[in-house]
């Protein structure tokens, strides 16, 4: 059997006093996509930095492959590409000759050229390829940051927070590139504090929490750990007292709130909505839905569990 592509053991870090991971395990399978969620601090970047052998662990192994990420970094660095939340580009460069220095300091010589080419040809990046880094627009350098990663054509690549401050457009982009590259087989670990993201994007989740992990398994599964039925519906504001439940409201307007409850079933869903028909609440806009990750997210941020 081949090693993961990513095992992590027992993992903790330690700054100063505080454990910024405390005890984590998890693994990805080569080719497939994991996503970390969590809230600001629950220790995503600690967990990529240590995997990309920026920071050591204070107790506990991390691997790559067949590499321990302490003893064998110089040569898992080499496997690995890595986009930060923090571009490393520079500003006064243009985004063919960045990608092009970065080539010859990882060691391609006359084909770093070629190389640059051809990643500015693969993720669509014509029209900023003369430009100089430093004025382009944030989307547009993320996307020369993940060329960037590329360039030394990873089995393995590391994202944090890839799309954070990206426009819609911008982001399905990237998406695209990403799902680009798993289909060729490129390993991708990412972190996201977007749910639809790591819905779209990956194939397991792990959510973290205060540096352990709060929850883990694939979108589908995570979703089930809420179950139910999310039923929406916007009613007069001077009827919220009349609701059989109650509700979690938002105004919609001066005169309107949309009000919001989870029930076990679609059975419970379809009783709920004839008991507002038989109040005599008016409802003028209805959904019912399945939890989305976001609801995850509040479950588990509720319910603090850990596992
Ligand atoms: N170099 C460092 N020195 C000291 N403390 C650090 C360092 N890096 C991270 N921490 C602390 O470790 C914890 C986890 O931080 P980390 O950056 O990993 O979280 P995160 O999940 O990436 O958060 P965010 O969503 O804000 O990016 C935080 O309490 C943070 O203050
Ligand atoms: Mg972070």
């Amino acid at each position: 059997m081949t090693a993961p592509a990513v095992l992590v053991e027992d993992l903790h870090v330690a700054f100063g006093k505080n454990w910024a991971l405390d005890g984590v395990d998890l693994e990805a399978a080569a080719g497939t996509t994991l996503g970390v969620l969590g809230h600001n601090g629950a220790g995503k970047t600690t967990l990529i930095r240590t995997l990309t052998t920026l920071v050591r662990p204070t107790i506990g192994r991390a691997h790559i492959e067949d590499l321990d990420v302490v003893a064998d970094a110089t040569e898992v660095r080499r496997r690995i590409g890595v986009t930060g939340q923090y571009a490393g580009l520079d500003e006064f460069l243009t985004a063919r000759e960045n990608l092009e220095l970065i080539g010859r300091l990882t060691g391609l010589r006359r084909t770093a050229r070629a190389r640059a080419d051809a990643l500015i040809d693969r993720l669509g990046l014509d029209e900023y390829a003369a430009r100089r880094v430093g004025e382009l627009s944030g989307g547009s350098r993320r996307r020369i940051d993940l060329a960037a990663s590329l360039v030394g054509s990873p089995s393995l690549l590391f994202l944090d927070e890839p799309t954070t401050g990206l426009d819609p457009l911008a982001r399905a982009g990237l998406w695209d590139v990403v799902d680009e590259l798993t289909d060729a087989g490129t390993t991708v670990v990412l972190t996201t504090q977007y749910l639809e993201e790591a819905d779209r994007l990956a194939d397991h989740i792990v959510v973290l929490s205060r540096g352990r992990v709060a929850a883990r398994g694939t979108p589908a599964e995570l979703k089930r750990i809420v179950g139910g039925k999310v039923v929406s519906a916007t009613v007069p504001a001077h009827q919220l007292a009349a609701l059989p439940f109650v509700p979690d409201a938002d105004r919609v307007d001066d005169n309107r709130v949309r009000a919001s409850v989870t029930v076990d079933d679609a059975p419970a869903a379809i009783a709920l909505v004839a008991d507002l028909h038989d109040r005599g609440i008016e409802v003028t806009d209805l959904d019912v839905a399945s939890p989305s990750l976001d609801d995850v997210f509040t479950h588990l941020a509720h319910t603090g569990a850990h596992k």
